[in-house]
């Protein structure tokens, strides 16, 4: 029996910051020696919002450059760029046509998104999670690791592939195969540092509630200094009542590889003031060989290039069969 696959993808809508990296891509890298891994860049989903196509491609490299050099092995993982390979805008028009409105019209995230929008709310913004859908079920994942916050859009991919199933398929031959969620543990959610309530965003106008993985030594330092804090001594998981205290022993526990206890335990008679130096320091030692490696990557764009033309091809060849797959049971004809 060959690995289990996984499948996951990250928006280029920016610079990727560390609830990026200990959220997500730090598992990937664990995740890939077990599972085939499928990892993409969601550069189609980064268009739901205004975008500045001056910096589109530029930011899908760098993710690309930055998965690569927080350890995910392109000789293992398969990296590919989804706008390359327009199965997955075809995959996702099929699916619009049977995929009803309101389901989507009940999806948090873009409930959510659609307020910021205002006026300018677009019709893709509507329909990210059916292309997420196509994004998946092309490659017949086993499991989907993504965050808390994915948890209602891969309910949609499952659905609708059990639509798909129930409408074109039968029981004893299903055509798309039903993934499963991989949520992260909730600890693994890294909050904003300006509130530890939120969770750290690309999308929040605060340089200072985030600390970007390209951050120099000197921003990553004046950033954990001017987190937010509270006033009492000593330091503790888990006390609802200090959230940024959570937060802040969470980040470092990640950083420094320690177990929750190893840090409850340090950290218990601390004050902020030796607190902050101690995880400023951990946070730039170990940011240090990725943003030498993400540095060497950007600057060799041939080698770069190479890795995501074999990562398209080996995608566009499963996903190929899968969209083929579904034309065929919706009764397209063959193309002559
Ligand atoms: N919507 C995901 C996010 O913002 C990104 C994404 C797009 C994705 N397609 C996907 C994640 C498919 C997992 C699988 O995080």
């Amino acid at each position: 029996m060959g690995k289990q696959r996984i499948l996951s993808g990250i928006q280029p809508t920016g610079n990727l910051h560390l609830g990026n990296y200990l959220g997500a891509i730090r598992n990937w890298v664990e995740l890939q020696q077990k599972y085939d891994a499928f990892l993409f860049m969601a550069d189609l989903h980064a268009i739901t919002v205004p975008h500045d196509p001056q910096k589109l491609a530029e930011n899908t490299y760098s993710v690309a450059a930055t998965y690569i050099a927080c350890g995910i092995d392109p000789e293992q993982a398969t990296i590919f760029v989804q706008s390359h390979l327009p199965v997955h805008t075809e995959l996702a028009w099929l699916f619009n046509c049977i995929t009803p409105l309101n389901w989507l019209e009940r999806m948090i995230q873009f409930k959510e998104k659609a307020v910021k929008q205002g006026e300018n709310v677009s019709i893709g913004l509507l329909d990210y999670p059916v292309l997420q859908a196509a994004d998946i079920l092309l490659y017949e994942p086993d499991l989907v690791p993504v965050g808390e916050d994915q948890k209602q859009h891969l309910e949609l991919t499952r659905d609708i592939a059990a639509r798909l199933n129930f409408q074109f398929g039968s029981e004893e031959k299903p055509i798309l195969k039903i993934p499963e969620p991989m949520i992260r543990a909730a600890g693994a959610r890294i909050m904003s540092l300006t509130d530890g309530t939120r969770k750290m965003s690309k999308s929040d106008p605060s340089e200072q509630s985030r600390i970007d993985l390209t951050d120099p030594p000197e921003v990553i330092t004046k950033k954990i200094k001017r987190a937010k804090t509270d006033p009492s001594r000593g330091l503790e998981f888990d006390n609802p009542e200090r959230p940024e205290c959570h937060n802040l022993l969470t980040l470092y526990m990640l950083l420094s590889n320690q177990s929750r206890e190893a840090v409850a335990a340090e950290c218990r008679e601390m004050g902020w003031g030796q607190f902050k130096p101690l995880l400023a320091d951990t946070a730039v030692e170990a940011l240090r060989p990725i943003q030498e490696q993400y540095a060497a990557l950007m600057d060799d764009r041939t080698y770069l290039e190479g890795i995501l033309r074999r990562g398209n091809e080996k995608a566009g060849a499963i996903a190929g069969r899968t969209l083929a797959k579904v034309k065929a049971a919706l009764g397209f004809s063959q193309p002559l």
